[in-house]
């Protein structure tokens, strides 16, 4: 293990059990969907290894449309207040899947949501590996949430801290 992992929070089983049960819940859900018009909408670069996996549970046809949102400012464990974002998909018409790696202050999807349902989508849903039970992430609505987890900065399976870490294959938490 890379040494300045304190401790693994959620093995590499654990998150793909979880991923697996996400998939069929999102799948029976959007079941009655037309085809053409499912559009996966994943928030990079948290959500990388998370959307990989997720995605080949998703049996459907689905448009897989990738947007780039930053919140952090360098080596930092607290998000900024505005995320810059990227340009958005195009999603009128479509059934959207939004996806990320982490609700922490909820700013980002708050934010990314709005701006994707003003493009006037047939219907969103969010999808969260990660939440922390923080008022602020609990607030947000997410239909699809893998774990709720204590608030602390965890690093691996596409998560990051300063650019590194984000191919562990396990949750872990960085040494303070
Ligand atoms: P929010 O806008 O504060 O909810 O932060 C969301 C974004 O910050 C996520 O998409 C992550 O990329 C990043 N983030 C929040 N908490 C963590 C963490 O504990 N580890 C790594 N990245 C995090
Ligand atoms: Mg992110």
């Amino acid at each position: 293990m890379i040494r300045d992992i304190d401790r693994i929070l959620i093995a590499r089983g654990a998150i793909s059990d979880k991923v697996r049960d996400l998939g069929e819940a999102i799948t029976k859900n959007l079941e009655d969907v037309g085809e053409h018009e499912i559009a996966l909408v994943a928030v990079m670069t948290g959500s990388l290894i998370f959307v990989a996996d997720l995605m080949r549970h998703l049996p459907m046809k689905i448009q897989i449309q990738l947007m780039t949102a930053s919140s952090y400012i360098g080596k930092s464990t607290k998000s900024n207040n505005d995320p810059m974002l990227g340009k958005l998909p195009n999603v009128k018409g479509m059934h959207v899947l939004l996806v990320d790696d982490i609700l922490d202050s909820g700013r980002t999807l708050t934010r990314i949501r709005g701006e994707l349902e003003a493009l006037q989508p047939k219907s969103i849903q969010s999808c969260v590996l990660l939440r922390k039970k923080l008022e602020s992430a609990m607030n947000v609505p997410c239909e699809y949430v893998g774990f709720d987890i204590e608030d602390e900065f965890v690093v691996g399976y596409g998560l990051d801290y300063d650019g590194y870490y984000r191919n562990l294959p396990d949750i872990g938490v960085i040494c303070p």
